[in-house]
């Protein structure tokens, strides 16, 4: 027969339970009181019975006889996952020993007590668990771009926002200076709007530039933050200048998303990077930029480079490594190859069967992927 414990344990279903994305709010205060006064219950029972009295509040806030569950928003309110955190009981219930048990409490109101940041983000490592969002892999496989808010696919050649977000939740902090000097239609800035961060880019066609603008109109300022749009050319542009001219010493990262070479024509203008004649003159102006913007990227700080190779009467071009051997040749180690998906959309499902039919016909492969090189500031 088994005992109400391991009854509940058992009604305890981690599958239906764990709902992915559910935010909890709790009550900072009256969450560590809590957990302390756990710590003090020696029988292995009682203190799994608190546990699962937990998990009934965090199914029905109503129940909460703690005052854990910030309802009213007085106090510091602590953010988790629901997921992770019924992960983290649920280790707890599965634990044999109260020393065990007393463990997990400590762990558990360390993550809520410190902040473990590093000098370039400020993602807490002691809640590192909460951060499901961030991709860790080198592989990317994205099913659809993210068109909330502001984002839209309309300008053909943008990149998906996923790429910027995930780079600065990583690589930057709040209020810290982020430079596009290939912008678009203004994808980094939207993140940079969305995620605190003051962004600058740069865009050689005046009326992509407009778009830019009106786009990131769009997205609300929560964080209040700055954004400083050139409509310039980044091969010949004196950043180091420009930036003083707006009162800023350096930026603390770099994205790149410069045209595949001629695969799209952005423009007319010869000095946009998809009019080079040839493979060396494109690699040329890229080494301009990559120049242009060294000075003004703090040192230890990141860069990122999205590429995609091509092919030229039926030889496959290796653009992205060509890219990639263009930054190592100045102080930048390289510090990761992304190889991301491209996102299937409606107009290239229609195309699928008849690029099929090429590749076998042809003997070669489709294009389904393209890199995003990361590269550290350090002195070599
Ligand atoms: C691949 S797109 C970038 C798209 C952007 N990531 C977005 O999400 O909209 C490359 C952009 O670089 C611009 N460009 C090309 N040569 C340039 C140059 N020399 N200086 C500044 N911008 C340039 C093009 O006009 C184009 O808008």
């Amino acid at each position: 027969m088994k005992n109400e414990i391991e009854l509940n344990l058992f009604e305890f279903n981690e599958n239906n339970d764990l709902k992915k994305n559910a935010s909890v709010y709790f009550n900072k205060e009256t969450l560590i009181k809590t957990l302390e006064n756990f710590e003090q219950i020696n029988n292995i029972d009682r203190i799994k019975k608190e546990f699962l009295d937990i998990i009934q509040i965090l199914n029905n806030p109503k129940e909460d006889r703690y005052g854990i569950i910030n309802i009213t928003n007085e106090g510091d309110i602590i953010t988790y996952d629901k997921s992770t955190i019924l992960n983290e009981i649920n280790t707890i219930l599965k634990s044999q020993t109260i020393e065990r048990i007393h463990y997990y409490i400590k762990r558990l109101k360390k993550s809520l007590l410190e902040i473990k940041t590093s000098k370039i983000n400020d993602l807490n490592l002691n809640q590192w668990k909460t951060y499901d969002n961030i991709i860790t892999d080198s592989l990317w496989l994205l099913e659809k771009r993210d068109s909330s808010g502001a984002h839209n696919a309309g300008y053909w050649g943008n990149f998906i926002p996923q790429i910027p977000n995930q780079f600065l939740q990583r690589y930057t902090k709040k209020n810290e200076w982020v430079l596009d000097p290939f912008l678009g239609s203004g994808t980094t800035l939207i993140e940079c709007k969305r995620l605190g961060r003051n962004g600058i880019g740069v865009e050689l066609q005046p009326e992509v530039v407009e778009l830019a603008k009106n786009n990131i109109t769009l997205e609300t300022n929560i964080f209040n933050v700055k954004t400083e749009i050139l409509n310039a050319d980044s091969t010949k542009l004196n950043f180091k200048d420009e930036l003083k001219k707006l009162n800023i010493s350096s930026v603390q990262f770099l994205i790149m998303h410069p045209p595949y070479w001629d695969i799209i024509k952005f423009s007319e203008n010869p000095n946009d990077l998809s009019n080079a004649d040839t493979i060396d003159n494109f690699l040329y102006l890229l080494g301009q930029v990559i120049d242009n913007t060294y000075d003004i990227l703090d040192y230890n700080r990141y860069m990122a480079l999205v590429i995609g190779d091509k092919y030229s009467k039926g030889e496959w071009i290796p653009l992205g490594f060509y890219c990639m051997q263009e930054v190592l040749k100045r102080e930048y180690i390289l510090k990761s190859i992304i190889v991301k998906n491209f996102e299937e959309t409606k107009g290239k499902m229609n195309q699928k069967e008849l690029w099929r039919y090429r590749a076998l016909a042809g003997g070669f492969y489709v294009f389904k992927h393209e890199y995003i090189f990361l590269f550290q500031k350090l002195k070599k």
